[in-house]
């Protein structure tokens, strides 16, 4: 049995530097590493829907942002299939199967849900079809059989619905489901990068992200307004690097070849912090270095962002045709489920 790798983003937003540094960016690694039998990524509409059901004009408009956002960043439809979830019915039928092999109460302990729930205040009027997602999750990755799950911390719970999933199922009636594992980000601050604030998480709705199509000059103001040391006043003053975000961002971004070409009195991001410490170095400075670091990375991935913006209707043939691909895959896999469960009555 070969590597399938699998994942995706609910296009509920644009993406941030959050959002590359933690996932986009290790996906571009593995597409060009090679070394799986078969790569998806893709946009999950349907579950994005599960808590904007009265804003669909939101979940469309942001498939087209993010399927931006995927392609600029290096995403290949040649070497992955890109696919929008809703477009595969498949994974509408499998979810039905697999809510016979779960219970309420599993899917209360979930959490990431629960953590949702609370989060989303919904009270007493969680949508059942929100209350369902991780078992609808469990289908998109099990119906291609995937063996390797990049994603973050908080997908652990759904990964581990999904193996207990396969294993009822494949006790139940076959072997047909492969379980499945996840592949976290190797890093802590790729795990998890702090808003432009200094805030524990770069979100949309903490107003606090870099955006992967935003221009350069909006890029240096938000560099500008950085977060650092509330306690770093004066130049002379010894700074703090813990919790301050521009040296998080460059724990992040920066690599020695940066400080060679931009910066070369320092040989690394360890004399730059010591320097700091010390006092007698200038948040502004780092600011500069920090926005050189960051709009060198996002430059080529606008280029190609502007080249793709020219062609929409090129984009949609793309997501098109890996919707297509997704669903002979996932016919192939109900095939055998329906097999499995005794319910393909006309063959
Ligand atoms: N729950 C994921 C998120 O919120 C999106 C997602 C849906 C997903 N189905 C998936 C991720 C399957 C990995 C595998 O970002």
């Amino acid at each position: 049995m070969g590597k399938v790798i699998l994942t995706g983003d609910r296009p509920t937003g644009k993406l941030h530097l959050g959002h590359y540094i933690g996932s986009l960016r290790r996906r571009v690694e593995l597409q060009e590493a090679g070394g799986y039998d078969r790569m998806f990524v893709f946009m999950a509409d349907v579950q994005a829907l599960t808590d904007n059901a009265d804003n669909p004009q939101k979940i469309r408009e942001n498939i087209t942002n993010v399927a931006l956002d995927y392609l600029s960043a290096g995403l290949s439809p040649d070497k992955c299939t890109l696919f929008i979830q809703s477009q595969i019915p498949e994974l509408s039928e499998l979810t039905t199967y697999l809510m016979n092999l779960i219970s309420v109460a599993r899917v209360q302990r979930n959490p990431t849900v629960k953590t949702e729930i609370g989060m989303r205040g919904f009270g007493g009027n969680i949508p059942l079809g929100f209350f369902c997602y991780p078992v609808s999750q469990a289908a998109d990755i099990t119906l291609f059989k995937a063996t390797t799950v990049p994603a973050g911390e908080d997908q652990e719970p759904m990964l581990e619905v999904t193996r207990e999933l396969v294993r009822r199922f494949n006790q139940t009636y076959a072997e047909v489901l492969v379980e499945p594992e996840i592949m976290l980000p190797e890093n802590q601050t790729a795990r998890r990068l702090p808003g432009t604030d200094g805030k524990e998480k770069m979100s949309k709705s903490l107003g606090n992200c870099i955006y992967l199509c935003d221009p350069a000059d909006v890029v240096w103001q938000k560099v500008k307004s950085m977060y650092t040391d509330p306690a770093h006043l004066n130049v002379s003053d010894p700074g703090h690097v813990e919790g301050n975000a521009v040296f998080t961002y460059l724990d992040a971004f920066s690599t020695q070849e940066d400080f060679a070409n931009h910066w070369p009195e320092y040989q690394n991001l360890d004399e730059l912090k010591e320097h700091y410490r010390r006092g007698g170095l200038g948040d502004m400075k780092c600011k500069k270095f920090l926005n050189t670091i960051i709009n060198n990375m996002l430059e080529p991935i606008r280029q190609r962002r502007a080249e793709l913006e020219k062609d929409i209707p090129e984009i949609y043939n793309i997501l098109r045709k890996g919707s297509e691909k997704a669903r002979e895959v996932g016919a192939q896999t109900m095939d055998e489920v329906r097999h499995a469960m005794l319910i393909d009555y006309f063959h």
